[in-house]
């Protein structure tokens, strides 16, 4: 079958190419499924820039698909062949067909298309995990950096829903401008425009802007630090956090951590979409053939929310 494989590390070329590989021989708790639409995440363009330490030629990138079930699972878990699902795979995912455990997977209602289901999976469960680790929202003041990417999205969305007042950080206006829309109280261009207090802060730009956002947290307040889409090292002075808000927290977050199996928050979030309480933001849609433009624009931030690529 065909799937993206990543291009050797020293390759200037293309970070991934279009090749052929052996089919998916699915363990007994997997479902086969025949990919109908990809999600490329920034987690992964890391990945392939060796950011990660894990690009490797042959390496095959892929967390969130959404299709059709080909092949239930040989230990009866999951759903039957012909079953519309999403599903959140370690990896090869950019795919004509993948192997997915069945307890990471969730089914699709008619009402939700594959490029949309395709939107959810690595992005919506790492917003659905940060609102869980920042704590009750309703009433209190949220700073949200890189909030025009995928994971912003959901995050603005959902706390807005919850009741929380959100300032979200964008790098354009008009990159931002879904966010109103989706329940930010008010959108700013640079962290250092915030004006605090504020009970959470959500960073994950990094570089100066994670110094400047933890200045703005209230007394006792928490700072969730999951990314650093700036690539830019953070410099923290101690002395400066010390003369900071008094008793602030700076929390380590990574999606995996509180529960290595995806399927409950998969099916929580189609659950959200189907109802039409959560709106995947998807900035494009291409045929898979164009999967390294996609990466590119990516890195760009070229791309408001999501990419996603259909397989053709
Ligand atoms: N810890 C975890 O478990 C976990 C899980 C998933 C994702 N993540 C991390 O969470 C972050 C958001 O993920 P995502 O999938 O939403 O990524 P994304 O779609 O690429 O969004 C990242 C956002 O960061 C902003 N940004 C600010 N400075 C940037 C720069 N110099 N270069 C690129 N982007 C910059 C961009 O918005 P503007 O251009 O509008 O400023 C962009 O929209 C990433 O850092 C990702 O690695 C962590």
């Amino acid at each position: 079958m065909k799937a993206m494989v990543s291009s050797p590390a020293n390759d200037s070329a293309e970070p991934v190419v279009l090749g052929e590989v052996p089919e998916p021989e699915p363990a007994p708790d997997e479902a086969l499924i025949a990919v109908e639409a990809y999600c490329v995440n920034r987690g992964e363009t890391l990945q392939l820039d060796g950011g990660l330490d894990r690009r490797r030629p042959g390496w095959r990138p892929g967390k969130d698909v959404a299709g059709t079930v080909l092949g239930a699972a040989a230990d009866g878990t999951g759903p039957a062949a012909g079953t519309r699902v999403v599903a959140h795979p370690p990896a090869h995912g950019w795919a004509e067909r993948v192997a997915v455990s069945t307890a990471n997977l969730a089914e699709l209602p008619y009402s939700v298309d594959a490029v949309t289901a395709a939107a959810l999976p690595l992005a919506g469960i790492t917003a659905l995990r940060l609102l869980r680790t920042a704590g009750p929202l309703a009433g209190r003041r949220v700073l949200l950096t890189g909030a025009s990417g995928g994971v912003g999205h959901y995050i603005t969305e959902l706390a807005a829903a919850c009741g929380a007042h959100l300032t979200a950080v964008s790098g354009t206006a008009e990159r931002g401008a879904r966010l109103l829309q989706l329940g930010a109280a008010e959108l700013i261009t640079s962290v250092d425009d915030a004006k605090g207090p504020f009970d959470v802060v959500l960073e994950s730009v990094g570089g100066v802007s994670l110094p400047s956002a933890l200045a703005q947290l209230a007394p006792g307040g928490l700072l969730v630090w999951f990314g650093q889409a700036s690539r830019q090292p953070v410099t923290l002075n101690f002395f400066d956090f010390f003369k900071g808000p008094n008793q602030a927290r700076l929390a380590h977050f990574d999606y995996t951590a509180s529960d290595p199996t995806y399927g409950k928050d998969l099916a929580a979030l189609v659950r959200l979409v189907a109802g039409g309480r959560l709106h995947p933001e998807i900035g494009t849609v291409r045929d898979w053939s164009h999967t390294p433009g996609v990466i590119d624009d990516l890195r760009g931030r070229k791309i408001r929310g999501n990419a996603v690529l259909t397989v053709s």
